[in-house]
């Protein structure tokens, strides 16, 4: 933890030097309503209390003192001190950019380097903390991971999900059971070649995650594909940076319709965060709605398009495997890309999607 050693009243901020030399500023008004008294911050739910908009504009210290770890200022223009603690202050010793990121960094895979198969045991996910966090990360490192020995039951596997988080209703109900009956409007319920694809194009918040678990199958084929999005794309923007571009920037709709459903919303394959870096990865041939631009734009999207597919479905970049009972695959639908080879027989496989946001904070609370 660093010390302050200096800190100076400015009449617009406060400035601190710390012990390693880096020197820090804060604007009054941001030190005011950072104050960690009970009326500004609600010590139990973190709230804010103060009603920022009421403070004074012009507010600036009276005097400041740094005690017992503290920072504490005595306003100009308010009867109460604030405290502020240092180790408060120290996170926000310089300007950066907003950023909501879970700290694990995407490990970025190829067919050779994805073995053996990121997995973690059914029972230390369900057991402990670490099972569990050992599972989440390796889902955010590589897009996916199974939970292996996971018992072959709807139960089971429901219990699963909802170690991670609660389950996100969709057209498809909560937690679900397909097998090739076209009982919805959807390849997944076919038993035809997938190719490599994300779900929910046509939602405006698509499928954080996704949950499979085979509960039978006696057939042919079958075989479950990944491919890594962020590797797909970091390799197209290497070899074609126009078409990272295309893919960075052309809104594409995806639909849904049937079962009494008419969906609709639209992204770009590669969806970038105001800092620039790529968040979400949405692409799917099969739910692409139709859709005209400019001669020379629809031309360089088809380039562009292209480009992305034959990458995403290249057996270079692609983990393959039959899933057999038991290894339940959890994946990042805003990461991974996922199909399904054709089979025959008969497949049945129950899962849920759950939302980004409650992985992220599953993430969060573990580290
Ligand atoms: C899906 C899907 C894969 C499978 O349901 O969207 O891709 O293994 N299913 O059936
Ligand atoms: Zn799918």
């Amino acid at each position: 933890m660093a010390t302050i050693t200096a800190f100076d009243a400015q009449p617009a901020f406060l400035s601190v030097t710390w012990d390693d030399g880096v020197e820090s500023t804060y604007p009054w008004i941001w030190l005011r309503d950072h104050a960690h008294d009970e009326a500004t911050l609600h010590p139990v739910t973190q709230q804010r209390n103060l009603h920022t908009a009421s403070v004074d504009p012009n507010i600036a210290a009276a005097s400041v003192d740094v005690e017992h770890g503290d920072v504490r200022i005595a306003w100009n223009s308010e009867p109460e001190p604030s405290l502020l603690p240092v180790d408060f202050l120290e996170k926000f010793r310089a300007p950066v950019p907003t950023s909501v990121r879970v700290p694990v960094q995407p490990v970025l895979w190829d067919a050779e380097s994805i073995v053996p198969t990121p997995s973690t045991p059914y029972d230390d996910i369900m057991g402990s903390d670490e099972g569990l966090t050992d599972w989440l990360t390796k889902v955010a490192q590589y897009g996916f991971a199974l939970a292996t020995g996971t018992p072959v039951t709807r139960e089971a596997t429901e219990a699963l999900v909802r170690r991670v988080a609660y389950v996100r209703e969709s057209i498809f109900g909560g937690f679900w059971e397909f097998t090739a009956d076209l009982s919805k409007a959807d390849t997944a319920y076919t038993n035809i070649e997938l190719l490599a694809h994300t779900d929910g194009t046509y939602s405006h918040d698509a499928p954080g995650l996704q949950l499979l678990h085979c509960l039978y199958f006696e057939g042919t084929g079958g075989d479950s594909t990944m491919a890594d999005g962020f590797r797909v794309a970091a390799e197209l923007k290497k070899s074609a940076p126009q078409h990272y571009e295309t893919l960075s920037r052309v809104m594409i709709p995806g639909q849904y319709v049937g079962d009494g459903s008419h969906l609709m919303s639209a992204r770009p394959v590669l969806r970038h965060d105001h800092n620039g870096d790529l968040v979400q990865v949405s692409f799917n041939n099969a739910d692409r709605a139709p859709f005209l631009l400019p001669h020379d734009e629809m031309i360089a999207f088809y380039d562009a398009i292209r480009a992305f597919d034959l990458l995403a479905n290249d057996r270079r970049l692609q983990w393959r495997h039959v899933l057999e009972p038991g290894e339940a695959m959890l994946f990042d639908n805003w990461h991974a890309l996922h199909g399904r080879a054709a089979y025959t027989g008969v497949r049945k496989l129950c899962g849920a999607y759950l939302n980004h946001e409650d992985f992220e904070s599953r993430l969060r609370m573990a580290s």
